[in-house]
């Protein structure tokens, strides 16, 4: 098969990684990659947005299966376009996404569907959000209706806080709605199940940390780091929400005539009355996808071909017994201001172990070297008989990578030691 993934970050050299190892692959490209997605797949520079820039290379180059790792491209209606032009894709459709890019359409779509979620009410004047404010008070959370770049939520502990968030998100890029949301108390973990629209499979839980610093303090980011699987989401809590929120939102999408398919990301709250939908997302996560894919023991690609043509078969995935964990390597600065083309070495030896994987996330390649190319620039990702060992793993391989601006958390896995 003949792959093109979109997206370059850890999450897409993860996914490189896993369909390289595929005996059904015969090659393998990704737009726009980063220096490891390199050695794995060709790296073209295709504006992944642009549905005519993908379809064209896609019938260039004879594309068997289209995987779009980013939101971004299935909210500009990229996997339209290429389904439409008859190429198998794996991710949701435009309509589908919507459960990740319109926070109101994702709660309207809970309420309908019964899955249990926060109470909320969704404005569009700063008026009518501060007249819930006042019903409501603090502690509650406001949230931009739009993809806001992760930036788009503020969980407000004070009435002040609330109205600036409200204003702020009035004034920013979400602009336009608000969405109102109880908080809901507990610890979080995310959840990924794999689908074609009809058949589900679920694929593993995972925990992230979104902090920037030690202790989860410091501003949010995208993920620091993750681990899977997540001893807080247990057996019995995964059965729950496939029953009561899985099963019953796929189903509602269904009936809307806008069947989901591809992977679907539940952003869990474990509250004490149960698991709560936070949030949905259109696409895996990053850093959670570089601490499962490593786990699975199945060939991703039939899998992944599988849902896209809606051919999925209801045969459980295997699993290594393994847990994996992801340390992410920033830029100093990050998530704020922060320098590229550092230089990064000590990779060959940081990833010499045979259960540690050196996932690259903002890097260039030139002239042999690594340099740093983002925000999140590398994802130390170690495999191991349980969390403690998959985290000493990695950390001792990021012992061995020499990046003068580069930072790390050092508590990564704190929750489930
Ligand atoms: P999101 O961008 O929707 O993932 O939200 C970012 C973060 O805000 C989540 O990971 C939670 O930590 C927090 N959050 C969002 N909604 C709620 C809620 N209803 N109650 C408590 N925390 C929330
Ligand atoms: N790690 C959180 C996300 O991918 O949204």
């Amino acid at each position: 098969m003949r792959v093109l993934v979109l997206g370059g970050g850890g999450r897409e050299h993860a996914l490189c990684w896993s369909i390289a190892q595929s005996p059904k692959l015969e090659r393998l490209w990704c737009a726009p990659g980063n220096a490891g997605i390199s050695v794995v797949a060709d790296c073209v520079g295709l504006d992944v947005e642009s549905a005519e820039d993908v379809v064209g290379f896609c019938r260039r180059e004879m594309i068997d299966l289209l995987v779009v790792g980013p939101e971004a491209p299935l909210a500009a209606g990229v996997s339209d376009a290429a389904r439409e032009a008859g190429i198998a894709v794996f991710g949701p459709s435009q309509a589908a996404a919507m459960l990740e890019i319109s926070k109101a359409f994702s709660k309207e779509v809970c309420v309908a569907s019964g899955a249990p979620t926060a109470a909320y009410g969704v404005f569009d004047t700063p008026d009518a959000a501060k007249e819930y404010l006042e019903q409501h008070g603090a502690p509650i959370v406001v949230k931009a209706d739009g993809l806001a770049a992760g930036k788009g939520v503020i969980v407000a502990t004070t009435m002040q806080d609330a109205q600036n968030a409200i204003d702020s998100i009035f004034d920013g890029p979400g602009g336009g709605r608000v969405v109102m949301e109880e908080m809901l108390v507990g610890e979080e973990a995310s959840f990924f199940v794999l689908t074609d629209g009809d058949t589900v499979l679920p694929l593993a839980g995972a925990q992230d940390h979104k902090r920037a610093h030690d202790g989860d303090t410091g501003p949010n980011t995208g993920g620091m780091g993750a681990y899977s699987p997540a001893p807080a989401f247990t057996a019995e809590i995964e059965c729950v929400v496939m029953e009561r929120i899985v099963s019953p939102v796929l189903a509602e999408m269904r009936a809307r005539g806008m069947p989901y398919s591809g992977v679907l990301y539940v952003g869990l709250m474990l509250t004490a009355e149960g698991p709560k939908v936070i949030e949905f997302n259109a696409r895996f996560g990053d850093p959670e996808c570089q601490c499962i894919l490593p786990r699975l023991v199945t060939d991703l690609l039939p899998v992944l071909l599988d849902c896209a043509n809606g051919t999925l078969k209801d045969q459980p995935l295997n699993w290594k017994s393994d847990s994996c964990l992801t340390v992410v390597m920033a830029a100093q600065g990050y998530p704020g201001a922060y320098t590229r083309g550092d230089t990064i070495s000590g990779l060959d030896e940081a990833g010499a172990h045979a259960d540690t994987l050196i996932f690259h996330a903002g890097t260039k390649a030139q002239d042999g070297v690594t340099l740093s190319n983002g925000g999140r620039v590398l994802g130390i990702t170690a495999l191991g008989p349980d969390i403690t060992a998959a985290r000493n793993r990695a950390y001792e391989a990021t012992d061995a990578i020499q990046w003068e601006n580069g930072f790390f958390r050092s508590d990564i896995g704190w929750r489930a030691l």
